[in-house]
């Protein structure tokens, strides 16, 4: 089995640095795993468990000590070195799409940057032949593009930052809280196309959630996190039947309540 993402001692602070002394969050405590290709796994845990660092430092976008490797290069070197190489094989999709879009822009200016960026020698024809296909794997037409942002709905909107990453056809997708923000239908639609678009790609899947329902309905394997640590890794199945850990037990419990 191709191991594609493995941690090591991983350790992040977060030092605030006041008038009189610096306090630390200890973000990240210590986390070591070792992820399979083909598969989904979903970091589950409640708010300030970490799961957003985790996929920050994973995602390139912030330092960290200790081991953090992707495809057996240490992630940031090669983010350092190689930042659009390494943008192609890692992407991440936030909880707010609003946020990592610029109002002005039109939808189809958001697939054009990317495209204009990492593939600059492609004809306007191979990259709306691009984009059209990216878009139909998130079941959106050609209709969006002219559109901006606040003119789509909030699952299309997520749709489209999900295609604007998909089009460089990363190794692996990053989905942090993404159907958070939508309510019970539109999440479902979403979490359908996630399915969908793994089936037919292939790769490695993180998805990130505080939601057990999200994390039932998608995953291969849970990783459970609480205070900056790994409590549990199971397989979803076995998470949800008997969890290994007090803590994995105490959530189940409280749900069925
Ligand atoms: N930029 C930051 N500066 C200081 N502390 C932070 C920062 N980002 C997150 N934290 C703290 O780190 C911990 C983990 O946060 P986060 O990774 O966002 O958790 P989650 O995504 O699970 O809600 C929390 O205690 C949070 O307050
Ligand atoms: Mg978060």
């Amino acid at each position: 089995m191709e191991k594609v993402l493995e941690a090591r001692g991983l350790l992040k602070d977060y030092v605030s640095r006041g008038v009189f002394k610096s306090t630390t969050v200890r973000a990240l405590d210590n986390i070591s795993f070792s992820l399979e290709n083909n598969k989904i796994y979903t970091i589950l845990g409640e708010s300030g468990s970490g799961k957003s660092t985790l996929a920050m430092v994973i995602a390139g976008l912030t330092d960290y000590q200790g081991e953090a490797k992707l495809f057996d290069r240490e992630i940031k070197e090669w983010a350092g070195q190689d930042r659009l190489g390494f943008c192609r094989a890692v992407q991440i999709v936030f909880q707010d799409p609003l946020a990592s879009m610029d109002p002005r822009y039109k939808v189809s200016e958001f697939f054009n940057e990317a495209l204009s960026l990492h593939y600059p020698k492609a004809t306007k024809k191979e990259k709306l032949s691009l984009i059209e296909k990216t878009l139909s794997d998130v079941r959106l037409s050609l209709d969006v593009l002219p559109k901006r942002p606040h003119q789509l709905s909030g699952g299309q909107r997520q749709r489209v930052s999900i295609a604007r990453a998909l089009i460089l056809r990363p190794r692996l997708l990053i989905l942090d809280e993404i159907t958070s923000a939508l309510d019970r239908e539109t999440q479902d639609r979403v979490l359908g196309i996630v399915k969908e678009i793994f089936n037919r790609r292939k790769g490695l899947i993180l998805m990130i959630t505080h939601d057990l329902d999200v994390a039932e309905k998608v995953s291969d394997w849970i990783i459970l996190m609480r205070g900056g640590r790994i409590v549990e890794i199971s397989p979803k199945g076995k998470f949800f039947e008997e969890p290994v850990s007090e803590y994995g037990r105490e959530l189940l419990s409280l749900r069925l309540q």
